[in-house]
């Protein structure tokens, strides 16, 4: 039987995000960031040689466009020697409806299994520069609970890492709303944000949040964490409104969210958002606080659909 390798990697979402390219070629970002990796949403992927003209890749068990992939595994040809083509199978929970982004697991699941296929040590560093080649969040996903991915300035030193292993109770519901607008993806929209006139201010400010973000974590101060994680993500959004094209990501819902969660903030429940490249929100809060900041969520927006999630692991063999 020829060998298969299986791994499975989780996505994350960013208190500090990524959200600007210093070396596009090498997806090294302009600034440090800092993610939750998440049980609910994950990718399994199982990779093996094949006799066929091109590397070819299932994904949820339909055949699909392999270009990102292919060029994805020639980065393993030229760093680690030629190989046969692959065979990628892989299965994405991660609804592709609540337009979360699944890049983050799917290269970091990718990245495991090529490296047990390859028989690669398993070095954790190396697994997340490679990742972050495939897609720059992917870096971070090879780590459960919270992850810094540390900005560097070259190839090799743009990698992430654990920064806290342990579940300090945080949750996160996703609201899963449908997109009205076309898709802007995140490479683009992230290039765009970078033209406008404050960019430089939200990368020297995200230094200074970070370093705060750390100390929340480390004290499980959850307040402190939302708090620092709107303030970030509200930050990015901004640059996309400021760009020299401007573009946004909200829709009419994104913002009743928002103004619904500041709302539920000030009646005395810890509540905060965070917003990636799409119109979904996720509202940071705590186990303690989330029925019943989930039951007021229903009860208000009957029609959108609530995904609870929590810590999640590393990147795993299966
Ligand atoms: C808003 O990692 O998808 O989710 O490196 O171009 O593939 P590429 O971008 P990607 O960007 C993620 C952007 C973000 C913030 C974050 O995850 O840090």
């Amino acid at each position: 039987m020829t060998k298969q390798v299986t791994a499975r990697a989780h996505t994350n979402i960013a208190l500090i995000k990524y959200w600007g390219k210093a070396n596009v070629a090498l997806n090294i970002p302009t600034t440090s960031s800092l993610s939750l990796t998440l049980d609910k949403f994950y990718t399994t992927t199982r990779v093996q040689f094949t006799d066929q003209a091109q590397d070819e890749l299932i994904l949820n068990s339909v055949s699909t466009d392999s270009t990102r992939v292919s060029g994805f595994l020639d980065l393993f040809r030229e760093k680690y020697g030629d190989f046969p083509k692959i065979l990628v199978t892989s299965e994405n929970h991660v609804p592709t409806a609540a337009g979360l982004a699944s890049s983050a697991s799917s290269f970091s699941a990718l990245t495991g299994a090529m490296f047990g296929l390859l028989e690669l040590k398993p070095d954790e560093k190396e697994m997340s520069i490679m990742a972050r080649k495939g897609s720059g969040s992917a870096s971070r996903s090879i780590f459960g609970n919270f992850a810094v991915w540390n900005k560097g300035w070259d190839d090799q030193s743009s990698f992430a890492a654990c920064f806290y292993d342990e579940d300090i109770q945080l949750t996160m519901i996703v609201a899963e709303l449908s997109s009205e607008r076309k898709k802007m993806s995140s490479t683009k929209g992230m290039q765009l944000a970078q033209t406008a006139p404050t960019y430089a201010d939200w990368v020297n400010k995200s230094a200074v949040q970070l370093e705060e973000m750390k100390n929340g974590i480390i004290k499980r101060d959850i307040e402190k964490i939302g708090r620092i994680a709107q303030d970030n993500a509200l930050g990015m959004h901004e640059q996309n409104r400021l760009a020299r094209e401007p573009f946004d990501y909200f829709t009419r819902q994104t913002f009743e969210i928002i103004e619904f969660t500041k709302q539920c903030y000030k009646e005395g429940f810890l509540a905060f958002v965070t917003i990636d490249a799409g119109p979904n929100v996720k509202i940071i809060t705590d186990r303690a606080t989330e029925r019943q900041l989930l039951e007021k969520l229903h009860q208000n927006f009957p029609q959108i659909r609530f995904e609870v999630a929590h810590a999640g692991e590393g990147l795993k063999y299966v």
